[in-house]
């Protein structure tokens, strides 16, 4: 409006000037117009009364001219009449013939056009030649009166001054109007060139862009992109990871949006033992990692019951508050019969995709009727997540090899939803993936994703290529992007991590006291040196491969046998696959072999719990160790080895790291070992059996310093982020979920 005013204002005062500078050129044009008509005028009248005024003179008859003149002269215009005969004589004539009006004076103003002035306004004259037998020297003036010009002049000024105001206020409209729309339409044009939008992808009915602009736009967006996560990265730099800031990150940039977890396994399960019922914390690197998201995010995780009380506690939708002790957030639960827990999880997710993804040499097996099963169960929690949701765009984190279908399946439930997939295990090699019968409906399930997480760059690279491998989808190699069905997926690292600090009950028992009480638990004697190993009974944990490096340690260092006891904690996994049972079966036939070889002289070497172990206590043998052992032959991140340097706030103790671990790259200061080379094994434990204590504390410094860091809160901060900017370029473009390309 005020750009409107300041625009209008001087151009209504210089079209008024204009106005004012042509009026005396419009009083002249009029003036030269009037004289002309008058002269028509006069020629007409003269020419009309000649014949009755010719008559009159000849009879003589001078008052009839006069009442002839005079009746002439009751026109408004006519101002005065007269006839002269000869220049010598008098005038007869009306009464208002000026004076200045002379018979001596006629001829010279005959054929001229004489302006005389008065006080009315100016007079015209005529003189016509009015020749007769008795008077040839006879002449008729007709005098006009001209007043009438100049109010004729003042109103054509008036109204070229209001036609000269009207063109202004139209003009100035029309530019206003003008300039606003080219003005937003520029804005809208250049908002949309930045955003890619219009160039790069058209609204409905417009005109097909320029094809010229498409290389500005992308370069525009990358742009833009580079400096989000410029200032991303910046901020994150910033910020000291907490739940607490994770919770004012949703708060802020989520808005305090409802989150929704899926996994297959829960956080907690609730078991009957005889008339009680107990809450039981799974041994999952999953839930370690994402229970403590939840209790800050205080959202709802949708997964499995499958404890023997599961269904008593819950509420008449099947869900149920945890932690029991202080509820923060809520399970929702979903039954599985066991045709469908036999298919989905123990078939095609267990025995197909779990040894198709980690390189541990166990062939995978694939059944059509387990398929079946894990597409109708996807389903099933598909429809389990959207009864849950309380928006129509909620963030869903659905969580690992379970549920590679649920992804697009959601995308068809609630087509705003953010949602990001993680997926815990690695991702194999193209030609390795392509053994799965039913590839193609695996990666495009996983594509309904609006980010897919892998825990290392290796995984992402090895996921976009098999993308390029098997299916007619854009890979955008720059950005990590893949483009399928018109939907946008970043595929992104994203290091999984655990909670920091560590709960204070986890290190409430001091390292001392921690150290005489497993010793004395496990019949070991105080001053043996204590090695620790904490997994789930899978093959690809490399049990047997750590058992026959502790047996070479013995054998090449036997000044150990006696000295030196490994605790082998295993959580009974996935008993129901027969690939499971004949791992225990050789764990346990490989520690009785070893101990019956080294045994007899002392604590035997190898002291193997196959049990589940509540949290609390594993952080107890990790406390009391002098070193932690993990030689996975094949894992995503493994979180055992970060719990441990969690676990020593004495930073004592040496964690032996198997290099095909995700967690090898972030902890170099670990002693790296290849699990399947025993030698090498072996000199690394009797390198962290002799450690000096000075050594210990550096390496296990900087180890805490990366967990302290770059912690759980960190790595699901940062998916969060990265959703909140894709949904504000979503709103941006009229969406909240997926980015259409
Ligand atoms: C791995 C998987 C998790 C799984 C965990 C325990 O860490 O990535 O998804 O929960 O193993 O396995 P389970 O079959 O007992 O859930």
């Amino acid at each position: 409006m005020r750009l409107s005013l300041r625009f209008v204002l001087p151009l209504m005062l210089v079209l008024a000037g204009i106005a004012y500078a042509v009026a005396p050129l419009v009083d002249r044009l009029t003036l030269s117009w009037f004289v002309h008509d008058l002269e028509s005028r006069s020629s007409l009248i003269a020419n009309t009364i000649q014949e009755p005024l010719q008559e009159l003179l000849a009879a003589g008859k001078r008052v009839k001219i006069l009442e002839f003149f005079n009746r002439l002269t009751q026109d408004e215009r006519l101002f005065a009449v007269g006839y002269c005969a000869t220049p010598a004589s008098r005038a007869l004539a009306t009464r208002s013939l000026p004076p200045e009006v002379r018979c001596s004076d006629l001829h010279l103003w005959e054929g001229t056009n004489h302006l005389l002035p008065s006080a009315k306004g100016p007079l015209h004259v005529t003189v016509r030649p009015m020749v007769s037998e008795a008077a040839p020297e006879g002449r008729l003036v007709l005098v006009h009166d001209m007043s009438f010009v100049t109010r004729r002049s003042e109103e054509t000024k008036r109204y070229l001054f209001y036609l000269f105001m009207g063109l202004a206020a139209a003009v100035s409209l029309v530019t206003v109007v003008i300039a606003q729309l080219s003005w937003r339409g520029w804005m809208a044009g250049m908002r949309s060139l930045l955003r890619g939008e219009g160039l790069l992808r058209q609204p409905r009915g417009a005109q097909p862009s320029l094809p010229e602009f498409k290389p500005i736009a992308r370069d525009l967006q990358r742009l833009i992109r580079e400096l989000e996560s410029d200032a991303r990265a910046r901020d994150e730099d910033q910020i000291t990871w907490t739940a607490e800031s994770l919770r004012a990150i949703l708060r802020g940039e989520l808005r305090g949006e409802d989150i929704i977890v899926v996994s297959n396994r829960e956080p907690y399960i609730h078991q009957r033992r005889g008339d009680r019922i107990e809450a039981q914390r799974p041994a999952s690197g999953l839930v370690t990692a994402l229970e403590p998201i939840m209790r800050a995010c205080s959202g709802t995780w949708v997964a499995h019951g499958s404890g023997s009380a599961d269904r008593e506690v819950v509420d008449r939708h099947d869900r149920v508050s945890v932690p029991p002790d202080k509820p923060a957030y809520r399970i929702r639960r979903v039954w599985l019969t066991a045709e469908e827990e036999a298919g989905y999880y123990y078939g095609f997710a267990n025995e197909g995709l779990w040894p198709l993804c980690h390189i541990a040499h166990v062939r995978p097996t694939f059944r059509s009727g387990d398929w079946a099963q894990y597409v109708a169960v996807n389903r099933k929690f598909a429809q389990a997540v959207a009864s849950e949701a309380k928006t129509k765009a909620p963030i869903v984190l659905v969580q690992d090899y379970h549920f590679a279908l649920l992804p697009s399946m959601l995308r068809e439930e609630l087509p705003d939803a953010t949602i990001i997939t993680f997926w815990h295990i690695p991702w194999p090699n193209p030609e390795s993936f392509a053994i799965c019968p039913w590839r193609d409906e695996v990666v495009a399930g996983l594509l309904g994703s609006s980010i897919l997480g892998f825990h290392t760059q290796f995984h992402c690279n090895n996921f976009v290529d098999t993308v390029d491998r098997l299916l007619e989808a854009r890979v955008d190699r720059e950005s990590f992007t893949v483009s399928f069905g018109g939907k946008l997926t970043a595929v992104r690292r994203y290091p999984i991590s655990i909670a920091w600090p560590p709960e204070a009950e986890m290190l409430q028992k001091n390292v001392a006291d921690c150290r005489s009480a497993v010793r004395e638990q496990n019949d070991l004697p105080p001053e043996v040196m204590l090695g620790i190993g904490v997994d789930r009974l899978d093959y690809t944990k490399g049990i047997v491969e750590r058992f026959r490096a502790i047996e070479r340690l013995l054998e090449l260092n036997p000044e150990w046998i006696g000295r030196f006891s490994f605790v082998q904690i295993a959580a009974p996994t996935r008993a129901g696959i027969e690939e499971y049972q004949q791992h225990e079966a050789q764990v346990r036939a490989t520690a009785t072999r070893i101990n019956g070889r080294f045994a007899r002289r002392g604590p035997p070497p190898i002291v193997l719990k196959v049990e589940h172990h509540e949290p609390r206590e594993v952080y107890a043998y990790f406390r009391a160790a002098d070193l932690c052992f993990v030689s996975s032959l094949h894992d995503g991140m493994n979180l055992v080895a970060k719990e441990f340097v969690a676990a020593r706030d004495d930073e004592r103790g040496v964690l032996i790291l198997s290099q095909f671990t995700g967690a090898a790259r972030e902890l170099p200061e670990a002693l790296i070992v290849n699990p399947y080379d025993a030698d090498q094994c072996a000199a690394a434990l009797h390198l962290a059996l002799t450690m000096p204590a000075a050594e210990q504390r550096d390496r296990m410094r900087l180890m805490r310093g990366l967990v302290a860091e770059f912690n759980v809160f960190r790595w699901a901060g940062r998916m969060l982020l990265d959703a909140a900017a894709m949904r504000r370029r979503g709103r941006l473009i009229g969406r909240s979920g997926g980015v259409e390309t």
